[in-house]
């Protein structure tokens, strides 16, 4: 596997030889890029040789063995040829050693949302995924691996933590034979599932149907398609188990596809490839074998950011839990918003059996001592209260400022002394006796009295009328005060 890694032989957007140590963020940058154009990605065995500033193993000087720091950064290709550590490399190969749009040490916990928001900046970005290690790591508020103070977590740990299969691989990938040593994404077995694919005979499909069945299966909890049986779909043939199928050239799966090819032992026979894994003694229990190169960096088609295929293809596809908590939030935001209307609709149902009830002002009001008012006309409560106090040598009295035609409020003209209505041109007296318009009687006079402590007390809710033709009411008790009184 790791040789056949190292026969990518595409120089993509790298620099040409002789070239200098290549650091992180131009490596990932480069398997973005990679990525986008649909070439074959950076190896392990290569990754190592640019970090390290060597030609890559299929470049003129290139030996296609890297130094053992480049295995730091490589590994599956080193673990191959160097058996004394083969298990420890390939948990490092995932690691992302980018920062990214993580917080800054000491942090938090971090939860599985903002652990799925950094995945997808990094793919915006095209810096380098989180691999299920470092995710571990900042699920349980560590620094990572490749920090200060950081250390490569428990394989099993980081397993149960993010649903990664790491361990069930571990002893497969510390043999040192070829069978043995898979990558992730050669060591996907077939599926031996038909999903929601077409029936034979099928057309070829295109990257869209693929995506589409992929995405399915993984809503289902169904296999997902390896790169043999994507290579089928694509070129319109059965499927390795299908009737009349067989097992692809690896080779030509990587071409198409633009990965490496898969063992033949891990595309035609999945049952023999998973048996020795399972059966076979941990040989290191503490091999991280947590490689995130599989399917999900493979993903077919271009899902949109924000979608769990996005986080599937920015390689959250092996964190499980991240991508059902993201379904259950958005289940929450809609239950809410559901939730919200009705209340609202409720309310707005239960409000229309109250009364619309209007507040006025009071009707009984003080409106000073009759030592405030001289003889004549006064008119500074008719703003706020809407009355003139109206006195003359034997009486006070309150005009209510309303014309007796249709309720207009007429205006007090002092060098006329009379009230004139805006409306129709009502004319009134200095005492509101109609003389001229269309006013059936003289204004109304409210209700007029004495506190104890001398007060004039009004009362508008009580009027008094003089209806034409008819006894007036403008003599009766309340209607005015009579001088002794305001004099007393
Ligand atoms: S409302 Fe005053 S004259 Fe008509």
């Amino acid at each position: 596997m790791a040789e056949e890694m190292t026969a990518t032989g595409v120089l993509g957007g790298l620099p040409p030889l002789p070239r200098k140590p290549l650091n992180s963020s131009v490596i990932a940058a480069e398997q973005a890029y990679r990525k986008r154009k649909g070439l074959p990605l950076l190896t392990d065995d290569e990754i190592a040789a640019l970090t390290a500033g060597t030609p890559m193993p299929w470049e003129p000087g290139g030996s296609g063995v890297v130094s053992a720091a480049g295995s730091a950064q490589g590994g599956s290709g080193q673990a191959a040829q160097n058996p004394v550590a083969p298990a420890a490399l390939p948990a490092q190969n995932a690691l992302s050693n980018v920062q990214g749009g993580l917080p800054n040490l000491p942090r938090k916990a971090l939860n599985n949302s903002v652990v799925s928001a950094e995945q997808a900046y990094r793919k915006k970005k095209g810096l380098a995924a989180l691999s299920p290690a470092e995710i571990y790591c900042l699920k349980q508020g560590l620094p990572m691996p490749w920090e200060p103070g950081g250390s490569m977590p428990d394989p099993a740990a980081v397993a149960a933590e993010v649903g990664s299969t790491a361990p069930a691989a571990a002893p497969a990938a510390a043999a040192p034979t070829a069978a043995a040593a898979p990558s992730a994404s050669a060591a996907l077995p077939l599926s031996n599932v038909q999903g929601g694919l077409p029936n034979l005979p099928r057309k070829a499909l295109n990257n869209s149907v693929i995506s589409a069945e992929q995405a399915y299966r993984k809503k289902k909890g169904l296999a997902e398609l390896n790169d043999a049986e994507i290579y089928c779909l694509k070129q319109g043939l059965p499927m390795p188990w299908e009737p009349g199928g067989t097992s692809p050239d690896p080779a030509a799966v990587a071409a198409a596809l633009g990965s490496a090819p898969a063992a033949p032992a891990a595309s035609t026979q999945p049952a023999a490839a998973t048996k020795p894994a399972a059966a076979a003694p941990p040989a290191m229990p503490s091999a991280p074998a947590l490689t995130r190169t599989g399917v999900a960096t493979r993903y077919v088609g271009s899902p949109a950011v924000g979608t769990s295929q996005a986080a599937a293809a920015a390689g959250v596809g092996t964190a499980g839990e991240i991508g059902v908590d993201a379904d259950r939030t958005r289940r929450r935001l809609v239950w809410s918003c559901v939730a919200a209307f009705l209340a609202a609709w409720l309310l707005a149902f239960f409000r229309f059996f109250l009364p619309r009830t209007i507040f006025e002002p009071n009707t009984v009001f003080k409106i000073g001592y009759p030592g405030d008012y001289g003889l004549g006309v006064d008119t500074k409560w008719q703003q706020r209260f809407r009355i003139w106090v109206d006195r003359t040598p034997d009486r006070l009295f309150i005009i209510y400022a309303r014309c007796t035609h249709l309720g207009c409020t007429p205006d007090w003209k002092p060098a006329e002394n009379k009230f004139k209505c805006p409306c129709h041109g009502s004319g009134y007296d200095s005492e509101g006796i109609n003389f001229e318009g269309p006013a059936p009687r003289p204004m109304d006079r409210a209700k007029v009295s004495l506190d104890p402590t001398g007060q004039i007390v009004v009362d508008v809710s009580k009027l008094y009328q003089q209806p034409k033709g008819q006894p007036t009411q403008f003599n009766d008790d309340g209607a005015y005060i009579p001088a002794d009184k305001l004099n007393g």
